[in-house]
């Protein structure tokens, strides 16, 4: 894992943005998985800001909220289109979110994987991370090996995006997403996390055991995996100074 440590929000973005442009930049047709929530939002007002050329980006997204209909305002549809495919050119074809309101939800599922193995696989994920150590909405004990399929969210988050949705409520209980063992088939992950109230999930995720009470930790197993933290967020983290100078010297041949 490479943590880079970044003094704020906005730059912990801007390092994410970094990343993804070169992804796109060096793989015009390149397959992006995508996360939604309120930490990758600098980072795609970013990218907009960048003008990058999305026309042959293929994309998938991590996960969707069963029974919203598509067009409500918490849906995770409308959070792709309002806050990042409406401001960009890419082909409405090319992409993907799961389906929360389809028939057969298992069978869409199986779909969801088939479609992002006959793309060629994700070339880079990006992620966010829940304060309980989710990742898409892999909550934790969730199987390390899980594929797409429905999960039941945990209280805790419910809490969390109660914010989003006015009162806890009218949050789901049930959603649909990308299994960790869909995630780590990804060829590269990129995390990304802002506010000390992720501290404590990132610690266990970077610092502590592999443990799927803490689904994050799998990505311990994964070959290429950047982390890129506020201070706030790293502010958990033992090893902190040795990954700020880790990344302040590295060698021009390692660049991003
Ligand atoms: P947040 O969500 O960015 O809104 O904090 C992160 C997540 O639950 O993955």
């Amino acid at each position: 894992m490479e943590i880079i440590i970044q003094a704020t929000p906005e730059a912990a973005a801007d390092v994410a943005a970094r990343i993804v442009a070169r992804q796109l930049r060096e793989k015009p047709a390149c397959v992006l998985g995508l996360a939604t929530g309120i930490t990758p939002l600098l980072l795609y007002q970013k990218l907009i800001a960048l003008h990058l050329d999305w026309s042959g980006v293929t994309t998938f997204n991590l996960d969707e909220y069963i029974g919203l209909p598509r067009g409500h305002p918490q849906s995770y549809h409308t959070f792709m289109w309002e806050n990042l495919f409406k401001h960009v050119n890419i082909v409405a074809e090319n992409v993907h979110i799961p389906d929360g309101n389809a028939q057969n939800i298992p069978e869409s599922c199986a779909t969801y994987e088939a479609r992002i193995h006959s793309a060629g696989g994700i070339d880079l994920q990006v992620l966010g991370i829940g304060t309980d150590g989710h990742i898409g909405f892999n909550e934790p004990t969730s199987s390390l090996a899980s594929r797409t399929r429905i999960k039941t969210l945990t209280p805790r988050t419910r809490q969390d995006n109660a914010r989003y949705f006015g009162s806890e409520e009218d949050v789901p209980h049930h959603v649909v997403t990308m299994g960790i063992g869909t995630i780590m088939e990804a060829k590269q992950n990129l995390l990304l996390a802002t506010g000390q109230h992720k501290a404590h999930a990132i610690a266990e995720a970077v610092e502590g055991p592999v443990t799927s009470m803490n689904p994050a930790s799998i990505l311990q197993l994964h070959p290429r995996v950047k982390v890129t933290l506020d201070e706030a967020a790293a502010s958990g983290l033992q090893r902190a100074e040795y990954y700020r100078w880790v990344y302040d010297h590295k060698p021009d041949w390692q660049a991003l």
